[in-house]
């Protein structure tokens, strides 16, 4: 087989890819080592920044995002009896979407199916071959048969657990990490959110977010050990703890029922250097990770899929190098930035086990600093809407 873009992973980072490489006439193949309907019940992010929703609206699929996403113009911080608000409009002039990356997922298998994409499913063994000569070709076995695409260039796409960044020889490769001495353990219920826009809470028992999909759909998170399992927590436990970190008027206003999504998620910073290796090139978590603090993961994903095919059509319009050349460094430069935001906001509302007490005043000064002061709510805002790419 052959094919100009062979795609590794069919996660939101290579359907958005694949489909808008098929929109300006390049075509590619993706393979996804998991079943469609197992790509689709996994409850990831849910917070769009503008210039996702713009690459929705370029690769043909923002239709039913335009129509029952929910934009939000401000999210809510809270800390002991102090909650305040940043306005995301005031400070930057732009919004953000209320849509789950399943709902992105989903459009974007349709989308494909729709155009006769071709997506491989239940691939094992993936091996790239020659990544780094002019001969580049993936192989992969599929209902016990093996088969190798020839191709052009080949999109790792397969998150932190792929196969393509361990592709790239560890004598080019650098990787920065930092592991978080926490979880997330998050829900999901089928009731009212108990606010219109995201709390971001900080309490002496640790973090809580209180965030949601749509009218009858909630989904919470509450800061937790990494020993601790999924079934530590029964419903009644979670909502009891989610209730102490949060302000009392919200907790009395909780509308809570039994949770039909429960896991939980460990925080990590990882960035691995350079994103590009001959004909291979990385994008979203199979070359980097932000902890979940703040919704940046699946919009830096995106930001690299925008420079990706951006490089990819100016290379198959013209012939020009340039944007598949500056790949790596623009990809890079950004991401360091989402990594920045993501460990700030991170560090502004978490307990670590270690912290000592001027630690926990350093944060408070911090929120009240925050709290008080546009210079810093716009920095905020800022970062949080998406920075431009
Ligand atoms: P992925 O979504 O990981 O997709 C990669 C795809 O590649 C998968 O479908 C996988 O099955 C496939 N694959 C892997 N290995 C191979 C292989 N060898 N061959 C073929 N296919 C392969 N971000 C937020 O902004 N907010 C959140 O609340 C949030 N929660 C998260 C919770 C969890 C548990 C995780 C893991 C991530 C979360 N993220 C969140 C991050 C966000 O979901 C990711 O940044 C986003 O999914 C990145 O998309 P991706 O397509 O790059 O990678
Ligand atoms: C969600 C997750 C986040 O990490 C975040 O900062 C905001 C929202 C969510 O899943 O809704």
């Amino acid at each position: 087989m052959e094919t100009q873009v062979v795609i590794i992973g069919g996660g939101p980072s290579g359907l958005l890819l694949s489909q808008l490489l098929h929109v300006r006439g390049i075509s590619s193949i993706v393979l996804e080592r998991k079943t469609k309907s197992y790509v689709l019940s996994r409850i990831r992010a849910g917070v769009l920044e503008r210039g996702l929703l713009a690459l929705m609206q370029e690769a043909g699929v923002s239709d039913r995002m335009e129509a029952e996403g929910y934009p939000h113009d401000g999210t809510l911080i809270s800390y002991g009896d102090e909650i305040f608000r940043i306005d995301f409009p005031e400070h930057t002039g732009h919004s953000v979407m209320v849509y789950g990356q399943t709902e992105v997922t989903r459009d974007l298998y349709k989308a494909r199916e729709e155009a006769g994409g071709l997506i491989e499913f239940e691939v094992d063994d993936v091996q790239i071959h020659g990544a780094d000569t002019d001969d580049a070709s993936v192989s992969y076995t599929v209902g016990g048969e093996t088969r190798r695409i020839s191709c052009d260039f080949i999109a790792g796409c397969d998150g932190f657990h792929g196969v393509s960044r361990q592709a790239i020889p560890l004598d080019v490769r650098r990787e920065y990490e930092k592991v978080y001495p926490f979880g997330w353990l998050g829900v999901l219920s089928e009731t009212p959110p108990v606010a219109h826009e995201l709390i971001y809470s900080t309490s002496q028992r640790g973090f809580a977010l209180c965030s949601m999909r749509n009218e009858n759909l909630s989904r919470y998170y509450i800061q937790c050990s990494l020993s601790d399992k999924p079934s530590d927590w029964t419903d009644t436990a979670f909502w009891e703890e989610l209730k102490r970190r949060i302000p009392e008027k919200y907790a009395e206003a909780l509308v809570t029922g039994p949770t039909i999504e429960k896991s939980i998620a460990p925080l990590r910073s990882f960035v691995t250097e350079p994103m590009r290796w001959g004909r291979l090139f990385l994008c979203g978590d199979a070359a980097h990770i932000v902890p979940p603090t703040g919704a940046k993961g699946l919009n830096t994903a995106a930001s690299d899929v925008h420079y990706l095919y951006n490089g990819l059509r100016q290379f198959y319009e013209s012939g020009d190098t340039s944007g598949i050349d500056g790949y790596s460094a623009k990809a890079l430069a950004r991401v360091w930035k989402a990594e920045r935001f993501s460990w700030w906001f991170s560090s502004l509302l978490h307990r670590y086990p270690d912290q000592s007490e001027f630690d926990i005043k350093m944060q408070v000064a911090e929120l009240e600093f925050l709290r008080t002061n546009a210079s810093a709510q716009k920095a905020m805002a800022e970062n949080y809407v998406g920075l431009p790419y």
